[in-house]
């Protein structure tokens, strides 16, 4: 049984609050009771990253960040290579130790650097290397994640339709786009409430990836989760986000929402490209 470890292929409600670029979401939000899917108020955001830092060996990859996302949002988190972005979302997923700040889900504090009370708490990775167990099943795959009184696997196909005629075929001969599902279903079947997503395009075809990213839409607004999307396809991510922020030399340069960054991406390329200021 192995873990798949290739960078092949193949999620966001979301308020972001970082202390630099345009203002987007704020405290005023939570204040106010955004109203949650089911039409509830939301007394505390999902997530809510305060002063955050991390980052890997002596060097410290990201800093002072501040990240708030609620029910039902999609937050895509872009940069260039080596930005922070990978280990930011390792460090959400307790992988990685914190090096400074706060992670709270729900308005519960978390202790930070623990996977296992990261995910207890509902922060689900989809990592970029997917990690699935190539030499099992589809089937076995989502069995092996599912948790007792949660969903069932074949409960994945409500979301997932096309992995059904896959499913007793092992992991590692599944396409780039079916794999990158199994991780996706994987992650729904462990109802996550925040949901961090690393390059999930990662050598697929832009049609795979339009609906593998419709798909995490559909997860963020029908279960509630908050989504975080990693990607290099900015494009199609942003058509999935309700927010887009650009991470450089790990701080956040500028945020905003991502229809008005389809609209006028003149200013998201040049903070991508470092041409914008922390
Ligand atoms: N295993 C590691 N050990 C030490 N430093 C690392 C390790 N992996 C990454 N780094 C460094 O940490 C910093 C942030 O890397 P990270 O992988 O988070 O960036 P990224 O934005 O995800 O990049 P990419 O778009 O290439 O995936 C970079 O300076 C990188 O060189
Ligand atoms: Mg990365």
């Amino acid at each position: 049984m192995t873990d798949t470890n290739d960078k092949t292929n193949v999620d966001t409600g979301t308020n972001l609050d970082t202390n630099v670029g345009t203002s987007v979401g704020s405290d005023a939000d939570i204040e106010t009771g955004r109203p949650s899917p089911e039409g509830q108020p939301s007394t505390a955001p999902r997530l809510r990253a305060s002063g955050l830092s991390g980052g890997r060996g002596s060097a410290t990859a990201f800093r002072d960040m501040d990240l708030t996302l609620h029910s039902g949002s999609v937050l895509t988190l872009l940069g260039p290579n080596g930005a922070g972005k990978t280990t930011t979302l390792l460090t959400l997923a307790g992988l990685l130790p914190a090096r400074g700040g706060t992670i709270h889900v729900d308005g519960t504090a978390l202790r930070c650097g623990r996977p296992l009370t990261a995910n207890r708490a509902g922060i689900v990775l989809v990592p970029d290397t997917r990690s699935l167990f190539t030499t099992l099943t589809v089937d076995e795959n989502l069995r092996v994640a599912a948790t007792r009184g949660g969903p069932k696997p074949k409960e994945m196909l409500d979301v997932f339709p096309a992995l059904e005629k896959r499913w007793d075929v092992a992991a590692a001969a599944l396409s780039g786009g079916e794999q990158q599902m199994l991780a996706l279903a994987r992650a729904l079947i462990q109802q996550p409430k925040v949901l961090l997503v690393d390059e999930l395009s990662m050598g697929l075809a832009p049609l795979i990836v339009s609906d593998l990213f419709k798909a995490i839409r559909g997860i963020a607004t029908d279960h509630g989760c908050a989504v975080i999307l990693v990607e290099q396809h900015v494009n199609l991510a942003l058509r999935a986000a309700d927010e887009a922020a650009v991470l450089n030399r790990g701080s956040i340069v500028l945020r905003g929402s991502a229809a008005e960054f389809t609209a006028n991406p003149e200013r998201l390329e040049q903070a991508y490209f470092g041409a914008v200021d922390a």
